[in-house]
């Protein structure tokens, strides 16, 4: 694009500021005092790094901090994208496409890097600084929740026990308290809940339900469906969904359980999680069978899922 001239700018911050009724000249002026920007100001790094406060002084205890605070940015990033295609008018198969590659390349990101989870701690210090952390876990991290809700309908996240017992006419504080992630501390018998979930829902819950009613009708899905029937069946967006799909569902869930074993099952670990959950065979994919688009698996795939994988 070509640059403006002084004029064209002048004419066009006239017309900017009369539309407000606003004098241009008094922010011509103003600009003559504004202070050049500089990098670390944009940035914000001097408030972003003086956010990784230890509790213990075991220096691994900054990789686990760090690595959790770059996955909190990350989450962000990838609602970011999926709050744009739940607020598109109209939602054109590129636009869609391009969005869906973008929060893969953020996950496949995650994934990846969870070796620095699983190979970058010493063991005999995370078992040290962890029980510093008791009754907290990365289980109550309120955005990868919102990542879920905002993927896929609310019957996928739902406990694979009580899914015929739930439709669309439930009500979201029923379908709530059936959501999968309550197996990780919720008694169903008695209905007592672990301290790691009351903590999380007495911060959460409202915000989750408003949440949950809003992506009820735009999550990825349920946009999909709104696309014409060719554009369904668009190839690259298939992929682009059952990558997504795999990567969120089995390999970041893969590389995250084998990095609990590898810490919690180490000689100087007690087999504790610190939220307390049965950690062994509530994080395995193959007993929750999360999946976000099971319509785009076949019935044998959608059976295996998280077979064989250890
Ligand atoms: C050495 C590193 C890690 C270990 C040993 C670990 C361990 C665990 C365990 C045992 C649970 C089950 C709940 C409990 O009882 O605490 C859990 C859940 C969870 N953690 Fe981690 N975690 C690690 C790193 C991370 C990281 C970096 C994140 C990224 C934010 C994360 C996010 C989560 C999430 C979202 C859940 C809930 C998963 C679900 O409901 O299926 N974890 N973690």
């Amino acid at each position: 694009m070509k640059n403006k001239s002084t004029e064209q700018l002048v004419h066009a911050l006239d017309e900017k500021y009369s539309a407000i009724n606003q004098d241009k000249n008094v922010y011509l002026e103003g600009l003559l005092h504004s202070k050049t920007i500089n990098y670390w100001d944009y940035i914000q790094t001097d408030a972003l790094l003086n956010l990784q406060i230890q509790r213990t002084n075991l220096p691994d205890e900054m990789v686990f901090i760090g690595y959790h605070q770059i996955n909190e940015l990350i989450f962000k990033m990838i609602l970011w994208e999926l709050q744009q295609v739940a607020k598109a008018n109209v939602l054109e198969v590129d636009f869609f496409t391009d969005k869906l590659m973008r929060v893969s390349r953020y996950f496949d990101m995650l994934t990846s890097s969870f070796a620095i989870m699983q190979e970058g701690m010493d063991v005999e210090q995370y078992n040290k600084f962890r029980h510093t952390l008791t009754p907290a876990s990365g289980f109550q991290s309120a955005q990868y929740r919102k990542i879920e809700f905002a993927s896929t309908e609310l019957i996928n996240l739902i406990d694979a026990r009580f899914r015929k017992s739930i439709d669309r006419n439930t009500p979201f504080e029923h379908a709530f308290e059936h959501l999968y992630w309550q197996a990780a501390g919720k008694d169903y018998e008695t209905g007592k809940k672990s301290i790691l979930l009351t903590n999380f829902e007495e911060r959460y819950k409202e915000e989750f339900i408003t949440f949950m009613k809003v992506h009820n009708s735009k999550n990825l899905w349920s946009r999909y469906k709104e696309l014409s029937s060719e554009n369904q069946k668009n190839k690259a967006l298939i992929k682009a969904m059952r990558h997504y799909d795999y990567t969120v569902n089995i390999t970041w869930v893969m590389a995250h359980f084998n990095a609990a074993k590898h810490y919690i099952l180490a000689n100087s670990g007690d087999g504790e999680a610190t939220g307390g959950s049965n950690w062994q065979k509530y994080m395995h994919p193959k007993y929750q069978k999360r999946i976000f688009f099971p319509e785009l698996w076949s019935v044998e795939e959608v059976e295996n899922w998280g077979q064989n994988l250890d």
